[in-house]
């Protein structure tokens, strides 16, 4: 685009300031920001203004509409149960197929963690210190050989974290995947904003970019090709989870089953929240339509709030795990449609230039970014489904450096699984009252990666390793 025809209208969006210093740019320098600015949807902003600067930054909700979303309870044992069964049928002839891709959603900063690299890089198994994606892939690399299907891996990542990121499969030999099924592709970008609406230079030629939240992922696929390639191998389901949740059972044939015959165009686990206040989305239905209602927006009473038998009402908790179908991301992805997604803003300390140009590190909130959360396609979605899971087996997220959700507790849920599978096998085990075991043991993804495989396995090893400190069964 022609420099006046930008520069006039930035100046109608009463963004002209970001000219302030273009004069003292070099010529590759302008081009560059030039480049960063024709990037930007100043309608989109505009609008953004209009609805999340200006008064409340909470969601208006009315919540005495708001009532608990139903879903699909786990039986005491899914393989006896006829309803699941059937849907762990239809699952498995789904991904035999060759119909499921994985994708993990890693834009993410793991800012609370303290953690100084993408968050997949984190160490996270209890005896071989195994990373996050190391994880991940031997489970999509476990499911792919027991299926005899290529399962390619969708990995999200950002402009901060995305070279980070690639350089650390390719060192790592993309832990034994094919590379040509793992297709990494890079979230979106949103300008930051002050409390007027303006735009904030962080460099004489840079204007301030952040990630545009999970919810950008929907743009991102359609936008990188990521979709294409799907539909080109015949794939029509996405398995989508977090890059913080090691449990996460990534290729599940019961959900898959549940989605498909569902005629589901996004699918849901939910866990009964383990405690009232536990920090995790609240799967609802509101005037009709499921949602999820983040913790942050609940007020307390509700989320307290019990039925007659003394039970907790909004009791499913969201693991941000789904089932997309592939078209219905490119509706909402493509841009074709009207449907999208909602932004939300998240108010935050955003480094600037002051007048006389140089940088300020504020010590409160200053500007304001948006993100989209992909929940928010909930409402839109056809016919959605929700199943439970088994926290045990599915969920021990690594959020903080310490206490809840940390490392510690996700090890010590690793370890109490491996101890339970062991069990299970026959073997005898010494654990805690929390089930967890005095020693450490890992069982690798690629041995098993759930209970009815370790036992099968186990049972079938000519020599069985010892029961002691440090096991690592591969
Ligand atoms: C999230 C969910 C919450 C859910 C909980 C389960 C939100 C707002 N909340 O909380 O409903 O109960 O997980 O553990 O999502 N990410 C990107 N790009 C971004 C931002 C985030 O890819 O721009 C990725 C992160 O890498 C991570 C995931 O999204 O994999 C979750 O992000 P995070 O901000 O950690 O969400 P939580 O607040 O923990």
């Amino acid at each position: 685009m022609e420099l006046e025809l930008l520069r006039q209208n930035f100046e109608s969006a009463g963004q002209g300031h970001v000219f302030k210093y273009f004069n003292e740019l070099d010529e590759a320098e302008k081009n560059t920001f030039l480049k960063q600015l024709e990037q930007i949807d100043l309608r989109e902003i505009d609008e953004l203004k209009a609805t999340l600067l200006k008064g409340n930054s909470k969601i208006a909700l009315d919540f005495s509409k708001l009532e608990p979303a139903p879903f699909k309870p786990l039986p005491q044992n899914r393989a006896l149960d006829e309803e699941w069964r059937k849907a762990k049928e239809v699952g498995e002839e789904a991904i035999r197929a060759g119909r499921l891709a994985a994708f993990v959603v890693a834009g993410g900063q793991g800012t609370r963690l303290g953690f100084n690299a993408p968050k997949g890089l984190y160490k996270i198994t209890p005896v071989m210190n195994k990373s996050l994606f190391n994880v991940f892939a031997e489970k999509i690399l476990s499911a792919s050989r027991k299926y005899g299907v290529r399962i390619p891996w969708l990995i999200m990542t950002s402009h901060i974290n995305d070279a980070a990121t690639r350089a650390y499969f390719e060192e790592n030999s993309f832990f034994g995947l094919n590379r040509d099924n793992v297709i990494f592709f890079t979230q979106g970008l949103m300008p930051a904003v002050d409390s007027e609406g303006k735009f904030i230079l962080e460099d004489k030629g840079k204007i301030v970019m952040t990630p545009d939240g999970h919810g950008g992922c929907l743009r991102a696929m359609c936008r990188s090709g990521a979709i294409a390639e799907l539909d080109r191998r015949g794939i029509d389901c996405i398995s989508y989870f977090q890059v913080d949740n090691p449990l996460v059972d990534i290729i599940d044939p019961y959900f898959l089953g549940f989605h498909i015959l569902g005629k589901s165009e996004m699918s849901s686990k939910m866990i009964p929240k383990a405690y009232p206040s536990e920090k995790v989305g609240h799967f609802c239905v509101l005037d009709g339509k499921y949602c999820v209602v983040e913790y942050s927006d609940l007020p307390k009473e509700y989320q307290e709030m019990r039925n007659a038998d003394g039970s907790l009402k909004f009791v499913a908790g969201s693991v941000a795990i789904h089932i997309l179908d592939t078209a219905f991301v490119s509706k909402l992805g493509g841009g074709s449609s009207t449907m999208k997604l909602p932004f939300h803003r998240a108010d935050k300390k955003i480094p600037y230039l002051d007048s006389d140009g140089k940088l300020v590190k504020p010590e409160k909130p200053n500007g304001v970014k948006f993100e989209m959360f992909v929940f928010d396609a909930l409402p839109m979605a056809k016919s959605p489904v929700i199943i439970e899971g088994a926290r045990a087996d599915e969920f021990s997220p690594v959020k903080n450096a310490e206490g809840l959700d940390s490392p510690q507790t996700c090890k010590k849920h690793q370890k109490a699984q491996f101890a339970r599978w062991l069990k299970a096998a026959g073997e005898n085990i010494e654990v805690d009252s929390d089930g967890v075991p005095s020693i450490n043991v890992e069982v690798s993804p690629l041995f098993a990666s759930n209970v009815s495989d370790f036992v099968e396995r186990w049972k079938a090893l000519n020599t069985k390793p010892k029961i002691s400190d440090g096991l690592y069964i591969a």
